[in-house]
């Protein structure tokens, strides 16, 4: 069986390393240089192996390519494309549209395209089928289905192997299909009754740590407002056996997922008729952290940052790992700069980021600490500037929120 992954980023490397123990996978990416990197056997994706992908390129179970006409022989292809937002914040399906026409030029017999880019409920039925005939040569009924990918970077303890797995067809034919495509690789599946379940949950999980994670960063805000610890009440609600999940407040939300696909569940909403508010403010009041937490290192300083050199520990949007995809850290540096501060940055696991490189983790007069890997020594932290502020937690004896 020869399958197409159709974008080799953080979701598609991930199934090509788990489907390519029991297929042939062609790996398609438009990244030419990613393309090359792969096909040395160099992975670019924590939780991905470098070695495991040399190895299956040795045994000729693997290969990357940047050519759509190398898919045209192949029974599955699945889309693992981006799906940003436009810089007016609304859905942007222009890779999905792409990745359609990838498919619609090069594949002349039926296969079973499987969806993994997170969009909103209809995408599969009312975009993607469409698109692909579209731009399909000739006249070809493919199977369609969804399977939203739950991939978290950097977790060790649940993987593509153990995390279960969503998935419906358009037809009951391509569920089937589906399922015994995703079995060799997922230990639990779960079928659900069409493609618009599949995507309205994917959506709604990441909504719901969206709007939790805005909840408590406003709760932070409360908390502080009161003089009591946020840590400690939070500790305190959590010994509740039921009916309490903790989140942790923090400078705001990244990555890929969480500030982005709760905009594709309220763009959906609005052209029904429903006025998401809720979705929509628990965006903004994340966003905000970041200037609220300014505010704060200002006031504690005597209201000015002007020429002060102001140290920002971790610019990952999350800790033990190199993804900077909506960091926090950005505003945070944004409103930082904006008040005169002179800022650097410390983040070995980033490295380099926009054109600058990871600062000593010394040497300043504030440090404001955005997100702490586990290799970051708190003692260091808390050696490296007279003022530190952290937004984690995790450094005892700093000040924070
Ligand atoms: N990163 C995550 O943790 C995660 C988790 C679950 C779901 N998702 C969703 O999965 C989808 C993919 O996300 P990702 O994190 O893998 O993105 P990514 O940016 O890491 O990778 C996407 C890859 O697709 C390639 N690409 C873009 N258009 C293409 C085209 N037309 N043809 C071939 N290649 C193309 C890009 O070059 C890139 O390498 C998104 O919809 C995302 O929301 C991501």
């Amino acid at each position: 069986m020869k399958v197409a992954i159709i974008g080799q980023g953080y979701v598609g490397l991930t199934i090509s390393a788990g489907a390519s123990e029991f297929y042939n996978v062609i790996g398609c990416d438009s990244n030419q240089k990613l393309v090359e990197q792969l096909n040395r056997g160099i992975s670019h994706i924590e939780g991905v192996e470098s070695s495991l992908i040399a190895d299956r390129i040795k045994s000729g179970r693997y290969k990357a390519t940047t050519k759509g006409d190398e898919i045209s022989d192949c029974e599955i292809v699945i889309i693992a494309v981006p799906t940003p937002l436009t810089e007016n914040r609304h859905p942007d399906l222009v890779f999905l549209e792409s990745a359609c026409k990838t498919i619609g030029e090069n594949l002349k017999k039926p296969v079973l395209v499987i969806n993994e880019s997170t969009s909103f409920p209809g995408t599969l039925r009312s975009f993607i089928k469409p698109a692909i005939e579209r731009y399909s040569t000739v006249q070809v009924e493919h199977l369609y289905a969804i399977s939203p990918e739950r991939v978290d970077p950097g977790r060790t303890d649940f993987n593509q192997k153990n995390t279960p797995r969503l998935y419906s067809g358009l037809t009951s034919e391509a569920s089937e299909k589906t399922r015994e495509f995703y079995a060799k690789f997922c230990d639990n599946l779960v079928e659900v009754s069409s493609p618009e379940i599949a995507e309205a949950a994917k959506l709604f999980e990441n909504t719901f740590r969206q709007v939790n994670i805005a909840l408590v960063n406003e709760f932070a805000q409360i908390a502080h407002a009161l003089g009591i610890s946020v840590y400690e009440t939070l500790d305190a609600a959590n010994t509740k056996p039921y009916g309490f999940m903790k989140f942790n407040p923090s400078a705001g939300v990244g990555g890929h997922c969480i500030p982005v696909d709760p905009t594709y569940l309220a763009a959906v909403a609005e052209e029904h008729g429903v006025p998401a508010t809720f979705i929509r403010r628990a965006n903004e009041v994340n966003l905000e952290m970041s200037e609220y937490i300014v505010n704060r290192v200002a006031t504690d300083n005597g209201g000015n940052l002007q020429g002060k050199n102001v140290l920002v520990v971790g610019v990952a949007y999350k800790p033990n790992v190199a993804d900077v995809r909506e960091t926090a850290a950005e505003l945070v540096i944004e409103h930082l700069r904006s008040k005169g501060a002179v800022v650097s940055w410390h983040d070995d696991v980033v490295g380099n980021w926009k054109g600058e490189n990871s600062a000593p983790l010394q040497g300043a007069d504030i440090t404001v600490v955005v997100t702490k890997h586990e290799g970051v020594d708190e003692k260091k932290i808390l050696a490296s500037a007279p003022y530190v502020f952290d937004t984690t937690g995790k450094v005892r004896g700093a000040k924070g929120l």
